[in-house]
């Protein structure tokens, strides 16, 4: 399970002590496997209802996750970790394949770990809800009761990619490992989607980015507490997140919100500030001028940023391709 995942619970369950979402496996029914929910009348079918199998196993890279494990590229990766095998080490296969780290008690014999990132780690185990939820006389919140995870809702669904999307360890990046920047909009447009989408972008990215300053704090403060090394990188991505966050609520009139402390290191305080942030600005669809508020903001921070910055500085380097990334993702409509 990435540390990331980790905390998160651990907010959860020590701040917050209630939430339907379970990314940890602890409760809840078995894993049953994508394969009971592609035949074509259920969602293996071509027509908009029920191609969601077909759309995930054809294009979608979640399904090939695993298989990111068996490449020349991850052989290189693992040699230089002194991993012995990437496809079935937990360092990998916690985000590449988080079904193979279930205990026997919460698997089926249909579930293929190796089927990556699928249905059930999005959408939650799903023994208890799979033969009701095609109840017509079963409303959605008496699905959700029986253990769907409610994905509309944008602080599940944040919590749920960010999870696997922003924080790795940094002797896996040295190794080659992608750097990891959580852009929920950017996410969701290059994701090959099955779903009708209802947020706006600039309402995905920004809940984004609070729950990436949620996870980098928690990250940093748990690894201070424990008195590990933080590396400069790891140091200049929180800074500049948390730089970010602040700049999305100086130009946005959000309702209470929680203003961010500025320590100059990660805090307890100030993961459960983000956290707060998160959930606050997921409560409903933005008005629509909120859009532009925001897109008009990070163009002038973008060409403040290019007057004033100095590239050899890393926390500004980050700062500038933060705003220029979160600038093409707010752009894209679809
Ligand atoms: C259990 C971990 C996990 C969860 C949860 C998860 N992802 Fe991923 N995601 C991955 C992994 C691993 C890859 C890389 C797959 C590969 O090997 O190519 C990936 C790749 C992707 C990609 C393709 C790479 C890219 O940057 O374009 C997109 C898009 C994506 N994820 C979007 C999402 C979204 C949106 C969510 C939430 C609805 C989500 N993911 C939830 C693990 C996860
Ligand atoms: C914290 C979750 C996480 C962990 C742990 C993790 N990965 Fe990834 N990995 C991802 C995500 C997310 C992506 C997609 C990133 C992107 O495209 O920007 C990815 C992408 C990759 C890719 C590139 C796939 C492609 O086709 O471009 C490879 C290869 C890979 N990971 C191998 C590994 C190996 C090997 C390990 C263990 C040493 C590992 N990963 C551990 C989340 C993770
Ligand atoms: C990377 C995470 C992820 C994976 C993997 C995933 N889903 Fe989804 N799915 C979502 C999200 C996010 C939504 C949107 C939820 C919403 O707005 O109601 C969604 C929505 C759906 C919907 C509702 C469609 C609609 O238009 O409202 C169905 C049905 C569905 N998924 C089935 C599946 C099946 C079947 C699989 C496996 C083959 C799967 N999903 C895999 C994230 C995922």
């Amino acid at each position: 399970m990435p540390s990331s995942r980790i905390h998160f619970i651990f907010f959860c369950q020590f701040l917050l002590a209630l939430t339907s979402l379970n990314l940890s496996g602890a409760e809840g029914g078995r894993y049953i496997g994508a394969v009971n929910c592609s035949t074509s009348g259920c969602h293996g079918g071509a027509g908009d209802l029920s191609k969601q199998h077909t759309i995930w196993f054809r294009a979608d890279r979640h399904s090939r996750a695993h298989s990111s494990l068996t490449t020349a590229r991850s052989a290189r990766m693992a040699e230089s970790l002194k991993i012995e095998n990437p496809a079935t080490d937990s360092r990998c296969t916690s985000c590449h394949a988080p079904m193979l780290a279930l205990p026997a008690a919460r698997k089926t014999e249909t579930l293929r770990p190796e089927e990556g990132v699928s249905c059930e780690s999005c959408h939650g185990a799903s023994e208890n809800w799979v033969r009701s939820h095609t109840r017509t006389d079963y409303s959605r919140s008496q699905r959700i009761s029986s253990g769907l995870r409610d994905l509309e809702d944008l602080y599940l669904r944040s919590n749920t990619c960010v999870a696997c999307h922003q924080v790795i360890d940094q002797d896996l990046v040295a190794a080659g490992h992608p750097r990891l920047h959580f852009d929920q909009a950017g996410l969701s447009d290059r994701e090959p989607r099955h779903w009708k989408e209802i947020w706006g972008q600039p309402q995905l990215w920004a809940v984004g980015q609070f729950a990436a300053l949620r996870e980098l704090s928690g990250h940093l403060a748990q690894k201070q507490s424990k008195q590990q090394k933080i590396n400069p990188q790891e140091q200049a991505d929180w800074e500049s997140s948390l730089w970010l966050c602040q700049q999305i609520l100086q130009t946005l009139p959000l309702e209470n919100p929680s203003s961010l402390s500025s320590p100059a290191q990660a805090t307890m305080e100030l993961t459960r500030q983000s956290d707060q942030l998160t959930r606050l600005s997921s409560k409903k669809i933005w008005p629509k001028d909120w859009d532009l508020k925001l897109q008009e903001a990070l163009q002038n921070i973008q060409s403040e940023l290019k007057k004033t910055s100095r590239q050899d500085q890393l926390s500004q380097k980050l700062k500038l391709e933060k705003v220029e990334r979160a600038l093409q993702s707010l752009a894209l409509t679809r």
